[in-house]
């Protein structure tokens, strides 16, 4: 296992890499779990060359109280990616990643027009931004997302072909604790009480997809199904919903009718206040 903090450290470690390499990345912010190890798992399998970067991105985070609470633990980080041989952590302070304080506008064609886009105004921008950098260094010819973030891996998929990287993104299904509750950084922040009911959320999703794969299309329509989830999660008295979304898988739009998609994926976010907790299912 390596560690680089700065780009020209990881040129120097590329430098040594055997003539017929291919890398596969991982970005992440940290704070890792099983979620992001599968990644790791899966990048190792495909590729004979591994990086990890963790990076908590300031320009992401629409919310200073989010910057400041989201877990930092970069000692624990690297004895769990330890289990690995022969991997690549890029580990870059801000003025490694931002050496300008320049935003760049993206224009993501829509894709984040709904869900997270509206609720965190900027933060897309902020990741498409992250990413593009996190490319640039690291050049690598796999990178792999977590279905998790079902939205966030849309938005790189588009982008990334859009702004002309060679970069095959690889999509990860999403890694869940025994109890249903997919995993995820935030969930360290949950109290015990918040934790027992968070897993009422993926019941709900669950619960969704049997009614969609037994009701739907005939008995139901998107919008009665959301707001029947909106309601199973809300009497929850820890869980807010903030909102259900189906939605075609592929444009991200909201659907009104079933027979507009062929994919179609539930999206939710929810709160456990203050921790925001998003996760999603496919119901089709
Ligand atoms: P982070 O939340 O650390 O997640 C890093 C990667 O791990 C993302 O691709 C995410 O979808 C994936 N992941 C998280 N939880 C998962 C789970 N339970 N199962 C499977 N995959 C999971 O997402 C980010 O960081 C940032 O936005 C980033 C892309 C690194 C840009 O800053």
């Amino acid at each position: 296992m390596q560690i680089c903090t700065s780009a020209e450290q990881y040129y120097n470690i590329l430098r040594l890499f055997p003539e017929e390499y291919t890398i596969g990345f991982v970005p992440t912010m940290g704070a890792l779990h099983q979620g992001h190890i599968s990644l790791v798992k899966e990048a190792k399998q495909k590729c004979n060359k591994v990086v990890v970067s963790i990076f908590v991105n300031p320009t992401q985070f629409n919310n200073k109280q989010d910057l400041a609470s989201y877990p930092r633990t970069l000692e624990e980080d690297c004895k769990l990616l330890s289990e690995f041989e022969d991997i690549t952590i890029f580990a870059p302070n801000v003025d490694e990643i931002y050496p300008e304080i320049t935003i760049s506008q993206y224009d993501m064609d829509g894709l984040d027009k709904n869900g997270e886009g509206p609720r965190r105004p900027g933060h897309f921008n902020g990741v498409v931004q992250v990413v593009s950098r996190l490319f640039d260094i690291i050049k690598p010819h796999m990178a792999f997302f977590g279905e998790k973030d079902f939205q966030q891996l849309a938005i790189i998929t588009h982008m990334s072909k859009k702004m002309g990287y060679p970069i095959q993104i690889t999509p990860c299904p999403t890694v869940r604790e025994s109890d249903g509750l997919a995993m995820s950084s935030r969930n360290k922040l949950l109290t015990s009480e918040q934790r027992e009911i968070a897993p009422k959320i993926y019941k709900a999703l669950s619960l969704a997809k049997y009614l969609y794969d037994t009701e739907a299309p005939e008995a139901i329509t998107p919008k009665l199904l959301a707001d029947w989830v909106v309601e199973q999660i809300n009497k929850e008295k820890l869980l807010e919903v903030e909102y259900i979304e189906i939605v075609n898988a592929s444009s991200l739009e909201i659907l009104n009718n079933w027979s507009d998609a062929e994919h179609i994926q539930l999206c939710a976010a929810v709160f456990a206040h203050p921790v925001r907790l998003i996760d999603n299912i496919k119901l089709k």
